[in-house]
């Protein structure tokens, strides 16, 4: 089936419920704006919890679809300009950046530079500026035609890795030496425990029995734990907890069992949860601090450190991209799906927590047929 002109909407009500529909007519592109058309696409649990926080922080904001009950859930990929009026913009451009499932997107250029565009629409500035910009492919030293799987599904997330590993280290790990984290089988978990591979410290991983297996044959992490034998570690040693799961009961059982030792709470994901509960009256210990990669970027803006962090984590970024699929030891196996109805199958299981943590999924927009 033909994607032609589709997009995949998100009911509200349960994330993992989609509707295939027509995207609605639009006007010709009038001066400054720019036509879109989506190739690849990566999808992740990171998907389902901005659809989760769709109001809450305003992800349903950015792709405003017209209709109450459905919005439209956030992904990156790959597209290629097909048509233009922004100077600076050619048609056939590649270009990086955060779409909606669907055929096309159409954005406002706006601070064209050699490196790529923002989408200046009134509806996008809901979001940190970092949402809104458009990689020029061809401007990019880094960009590999042959990483764009693995570039897709881990570059929203390995940046979240990598500079709450850095945040973490400047802080001297606020003393602890040992790091526990939880939904260590997520991308975001493991390419942070690959950033403190060279650290001294333990990095101790949490996860479902039925992830276990995935996240042991990793190698990245110094244990592995059962969520159900967290109590079994001893609580000996100054720990900080780098929460990837979000779990408020998981949490409590955290702060419980190390009591006195837990030296710092870093909330950085919420696979197992749809609201924020970092709030909790009844918590022991330091309360849960919530780590943003994009305000961390936005720290260096302000400090002028942007340029020198972007190329140091770029370097490191290609070398993690590599090593997830290396041939000889790959972590995950990329699956590519055809089309929105597939895509529609990967929200699903994402959204009821069955997907499996070896495979990496990409979705191709089908233009034939
Ligand atoms: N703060 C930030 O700036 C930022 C940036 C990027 C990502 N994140 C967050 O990091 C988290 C991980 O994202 P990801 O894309 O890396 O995940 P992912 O690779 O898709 O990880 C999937 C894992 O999450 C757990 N999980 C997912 N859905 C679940 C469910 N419904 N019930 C129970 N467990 C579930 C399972 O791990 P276990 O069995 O190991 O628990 C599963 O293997 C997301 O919440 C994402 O939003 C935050």
């Amino acid at each position: 089936m033909s994607d032609a002109n589709h997009r995949l909407m998100t009911r509200k009500a349960d994330l993992g419920d989609t509707l295939r529909a027509a995207i609605p007519a639009g006007e010709a592109l009038a001066e400054g704006e720019v036509l879109l058309a989506l190739d690849r696409f990566s999808l992740t649990t990171n998907n389902i919890t901005y659809a989760a926080y769709g109001d809450a922080i305003g992800y349903w904001k950015v792709f405003p679809t017209g209709e109450p009950d459905y919005g439209l859930m956030p992904v990156w990929g790959f597209a290629d300009v097909t048509a233009s009026r922004a100077g600076g913009v050619t048609e056939g451009a590649r270009v990086f950046g955060y779409f909606p499932m669907a055929d096309t997107l159409r954005v406002q250029a706006d601070k064209v530079s050699r490196g790529g565009f923002a989408d200046a629409s009134p509806w996008r500035k809901a979001v940190p500026d970092i949402y809104n910009r458009y990689v020029l492919c061809a401007a990019d030293r880094h960009y590999d035609p042959a990483l764009e799987n693995s570039e897709a599904i881990f570059r929203p997330l390995f940046v979240t890795s990598y500079t709450a590993v850095d945040f973490l280290r400047d802080a001297a790990f606020f003393g602890a030496k040992r790091i526990v984290v939880s939904s260590a089988s997520s991308k975001t978990a493991y390419g942070a425990a690959w950033c403190l591979e060279q650290d001294d410290l333990e990095v101790v991983a949490l996860t479902g029995a039925r992830n276990r297996a995935f996240v042991e044959g990793l190698g990245c992490y110094d244990a592995v734990l059962d969520y159900d034998a967290l109590e079994t570690t001893a609580a000996d040693v100054p720990t900080l907890y780098l929460d990837l799961a979000g779990d408020a009961a998981l949490r409590r059982r955290v702060h419980a069992h190390f009591g006195d030792q837990l030296v710092y709470d870093c909330l950085v994901g919420s696979t197992q949860s749809d609201g924020f509960t970092a709030d909790d009256p009844g918590l022991v210990g330091p309360r849960p601090i919530f780590f943003f990669a994009a305000t961390c970027l936005d720290q260096h803006r302000e400090r002028g450190t942007l340029h020198a962090f972007y190329e140091r984590f770029l370097t490191d970024q290609k070398t993690f991209f590599r090593r997830v699929i290396d041939p000889a030891s790959p972590w995950i196996r990329i699956v590519e799906h055809s089309g929105l109805g597939a895509a529609a199958t990967v929200v699903r299981a994402l959204a009821d927590g069955v997907s499996d943590p070896a495979e990496g999924a990409i979705v191709r927009i089908v233009r034939e047929g």
